[in-house]
Order: structure tokens, then C-alpha cells, then sequence
């Protein structure tokens, strides 16, 4: 098969949300902290009706339906999320539903948990799938997305939630740069989920950015070495129209690409172009992660470049928060839904980002229209109609969901009436801990 790639592409959201300037005042930072210094707008959050199962059902369904794909055409589905609610039932099984009620129960992939990169490795597995003797000729669907929440204090507002689902295909018109890929991974302790009991991960907030830029590093490298090796030419930004990167918050989104550059001018340290940099050429990169100085001369440099490259990718992020496992396909789908055509013939490069950690860097390009995905998801209208609700209530929510984490025997008590029309949402969770889902 040529051309393997994204056919499709669809997102479910909650349709609640906190504003990031209401949470700044409630949580009594100073004013800027959470939309300045973060650079986020809106969070997206879910109650106690929402889970990873019901968002995950949502964003396939939605899919399948916007796009007319016939559920026999599946031959493979897989999941990435960090969202675990069983220890060993995955949200592949549950998604089962939706194609074994049209007799369609063969279907392989499964899920693939790793903070947010479960997504990411569960499209290279559909990707490698497909170009594999185990292919049968159909199309795979890849599930990417988290409920991300914390504990009360600095990360909190760096939460968020939504599910990407993506119809991955040979003749897509967004296809994968085959055999381009930088890859790093290492053990490390910067956000893990040791406590069962909890839905909350802990976090070293400060080591898990250090680790990102070390996993960038290694990642753009390793993704130029592979680039040069497929086109016998020199790989810089210059060879790149958008970046799209894992969005934690937009801040470390502006600081990755400086950092991308960053590197650009370790490989090229004599290009006059870097002249600003020249003082910073003595330092090893693992001492830079935190020099504003050198963070300073890198934003000045990339600015121009950020405004056209990648803040057309960073909607999405910005309106739902960290999506975890969703957040570089919801980069995707904003830069699809803010550039529609004028992507064709354009290189995207991808960075993907989970800690623990696993990461890598690898692109797409756009080789075919794709208005019709635009006007299918129609994203802003439907980012639009979302309610704003306060922080008290977004907090209470949380409240709410800390109750009910690991409970069995209950019926939800949120409202349902809020929510999207046709959605599912938990029904009931009984004794033994199935559960059971609706539709609004
Ligand atoms: N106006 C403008 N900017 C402000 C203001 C203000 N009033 N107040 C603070 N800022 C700036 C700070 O200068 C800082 O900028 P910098 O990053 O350029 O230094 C930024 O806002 C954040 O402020 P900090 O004091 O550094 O924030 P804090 O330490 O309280 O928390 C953190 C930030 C560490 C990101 C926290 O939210 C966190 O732990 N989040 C979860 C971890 C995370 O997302 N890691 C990223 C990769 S791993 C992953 O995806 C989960």
C-alpha cells in the first residue's frame, strides 16, 4: 500500500469548561499566570457522566458517522490513553460494541498505555500494521485521548480532557513520511500514577520539562539523521512548513520550537543567521534547559516563524488544556481545521511527547484536499457552543470525581442535559464495577 495515512480525523470534547482567567482570580495567582505565563484560554473538564470509556465511544462514533465508515471496513482499532479505569479490561474491548452489533467482531489492536504516548505508539502500530503481510486489505481506527486531571495547586490548571479518533488508510490524503522517525526513551520519574486509589498522577513538574527538551533534542536529531539518509539533503527548520508539538500548556509549545532551533544552531554553529546565539555555544545542551537568556534570544529569533508555523496547530490545546494522549492529534486537527487546503504539498513535523518516558519525532505531508474534513468537524462552531461554568463548579465537579473513583453500585448524578446531543454518557456503574452507558 502507498501513501498510509490519515483519512480522517474527529474529536469529542466535554461541552464544559473553566476559563483559564476565572481560575487565575479563584485560585489567587496573580493575574497572567495561568493565560500569559502558561498560555492557556479554557480547560475542558468531565463530572461524574463522563469517563474514557463513554468519550472514546463518543469520538469513534462520531467519526464513523461523519465520515460514512462502514463498520465492516475495520480491520484493526487501537487505543492510547493514560486513562486506566480497570487493570486489565481495556477501552479497545469496549469500543467492541459499536462493530460487533454489524457483525463486524474482527478486529485487532488493543490499547497502549504510556503517559501521553499510548496515542502516539497505538498510530505507528496501525502505520507499521498496514505495511506489514499481517495487513488484509482494510482500514484501522486509532483512539488518542485522556481525562487529565490534578490535584489542587500549580498543575491543576495544566489539566484538560477530549478524545481524538483518526481512520488511518493507504491513499489518505495527510500521509506519514515513511521511514522517517527520531526516537528517544529512558527511565525516568517526571509524572507517573503509582497510587490506584487516586486519579491523579504525581508530578515533578520542573524535571518533566527538562525531560521534554532532552527527549526534543534527541528526537529532532535523530529524526534529521533518518530525513537525510531518505533525501540525501541537509535537515533544518527551513525544511519544515509547520511544527506540531504535545501540548502540556502553549508556553512550553513556544519554547519547544525555540528549542528546536536551538538545535538547528548546535548542527550549524558558524551560519551568521545565529549570531545572536554566538555566547551560548560553550554550554553542553543539558545545561540550557532552564537559561531565559538563551530561552530570550531563541523566542526573538523564532518569532516570525511561530506565528506562521506552529501557532496554527495550537487551537485545540489551548481551548480543551492537555488532552494527554490526545494533545498532538488535536495539534493536527487544529492546524487542518485553521489551514484546510492551503496545507497541500506541506510538511508537517511531529513531536510526541509522554513521560515516564517515551517520545519521538516524524511527519506528514498533505497530498490531497481536505476541506471536507474541515467542514465535517466544524470546530470552532462546535468549541462555541460549549458552557462556560465557574471555577467554584469546575472544582466541585473534581470534588465529585474524587468520590466516585473506584466506587461501584452507583448511579452518576450530573446532569445529562448539558451535554452534546446524541452523546453517550455512564448509565450506571453496578456491584461487581460493569458499566453501563446511554445517550443523551
Ligand atoms: N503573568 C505572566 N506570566 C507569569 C505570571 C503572570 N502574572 N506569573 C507567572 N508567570 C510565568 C512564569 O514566569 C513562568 O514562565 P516560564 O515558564 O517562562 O518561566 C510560567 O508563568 C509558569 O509559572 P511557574 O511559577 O513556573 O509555574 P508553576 O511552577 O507554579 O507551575 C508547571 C508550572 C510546573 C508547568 C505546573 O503547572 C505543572 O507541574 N504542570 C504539570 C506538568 C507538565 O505539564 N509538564 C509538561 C510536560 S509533561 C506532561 O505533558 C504532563
Amino acid at each position: 500500500p502507498q501513501n498510509i495515512g490519515i483519512h480522517a480525523i474527529e474529536v469529542y470534547f466535554p461541552s464544559t469548561y473553566v476559563a483559564q482567567e476565572d481560575l487565575e482570580k479563584f485560585d489567587g495567582v496573580s493575574a497572567g499566570k495561568y493565560t500569559l505565563g502558561l498560555g492557556q484560554t479554557n480547560m475542558a473538564f468531565c463530572g461524574d457522566r463522563e469517563d474514557i470509556y463513554s468519550l472514546s465511544l463518543n469520538a469513534v462514533n462520531n467519526l464513523m458517522e461523519k465520515f460514512n465508515v462502514d463498520p465492516q471496513s475495520i480491520g484493526r482499532l487501537e487505543v492510547g490513553t493514560e486513562t486506566v479505569i480497570d487493570k486489565s479490561k481495556s477501552v479497545k474491548t469496549v469500543l467492541m460494541d459499536l462493530f460487533a452489533k454489524h457483525g463486524n467482531t474482527s478486529i485487532d489492536g488493543i490499547d497502549t498505555i504510556n503517559a501521553c504516548y499510548g496515542g502516539t505508539s497505538a498510530l505507528h502500530n496501525a502505520l507499521q500494521w498496514m505495511e506489514s503481510s499481517y495487513w488484509d486489505g482494510r482500514n484501522a481506527i486509532v483512539v488518542a485521548g485522556d481525562i487529565a486531571v490534578y490535584e489542587k495547586g500549580p498543575a491543576r490548571p495544566t489539566g484538560g480532557a477530549g478524545v481524538i479518533a483518526m481512520l488511518i488508510g493507504p491513499d489518505a490524503p495527510i500521509v506519514f513520511e515513511s521511514g522517517l522517525r527520531g526516537v528517544h526513551m529512558e527511565n525516568v520519574y517526571d509524572f507517573y500514577k503509582p497510587d490506584m486509589d487516586s486519579e491523579y498522577p504525581r508530578v515533578d513538574g520542573k524535571l518533566s520539562i527538562s525531560c521534554y527538551f532532552r527527549a526534543i533534542d534527541n528526537c529532532y536529531n535523530r529524526y534529521a539523521k533518518t530525513f537525510e539518509k531518505k533525501y540525501g539533503q541537509k535537515f533544518t527548520l527551513d525544511q519544515v512548513d509547520y511544527a506540531l508539538f504535545h501540548s502540556p500548556y502553549n508556553k512550553l509549545v513556544q519554547k519547544s520550537f525555540g528549542r528546536m532551533l536551538y538545535n538547528d544552531f548546535l548542527n550549524n554553529k558558524n551560519d551568521a543567521k545565529f549570531q545572536t546565539l554566538e555566547q551560548y555555544k560553550q554550554f553542553q545542551p543539558e545545561e540550557t534547559y532552564f537559561n531565559t537568556d538563551l530561552e530570550k534570544a531563541l523566542t526573538a529569533l523564532t518569532k516570525t516563524d511561530y506565528q506562521s508555523k506552529v501557532a496554527p496547530t495550537t487551537n485545540l490545546a489551548k481551548q480543551l488544556g492537555n488532552t494527554y494522549c490526545g494533545s498532538t492529534y488535536a495539534g493536527l486537527l487544529s492546524l487542518v481545521d485553521e489551514k484546510s487546503n492551503d496545507l497541500l504539498g506541506k510538511r508537517v513535523l511531529t513531536f510526541s511527547y509522554g513521560s515516564g518516558l517515551a517520545a519521538s519525532a516524524f511527519s506528514f505531508k498533505v497530498e490531497k484536499p481536505i476541506n471536507h474534513i474541515v467542514e465535517k468537524v466544524d470546530l470552532k462552531n462546535r468549541l462555541a457552543n460549549r458552557v462556560r461554568v465557574s471555577p467554584q463548579e469546575f472544582t466541585d465537579k473534581l470534588s465529585l470525581r474524587e468520590t466516585r473513583h473506584n466506587l461501584k453500585d452507583y448511579v452518576p448524578s450530573d446532569q445529562v442535559q448539558n451535554m452534546f446531543p446524541g452523546s453517550f454518557y455512564l448509565s450506571h456503574v453496578d456491584e461487581a464495577g460493569k458499566r453501563k452507558y446511554d445517550r443523551t
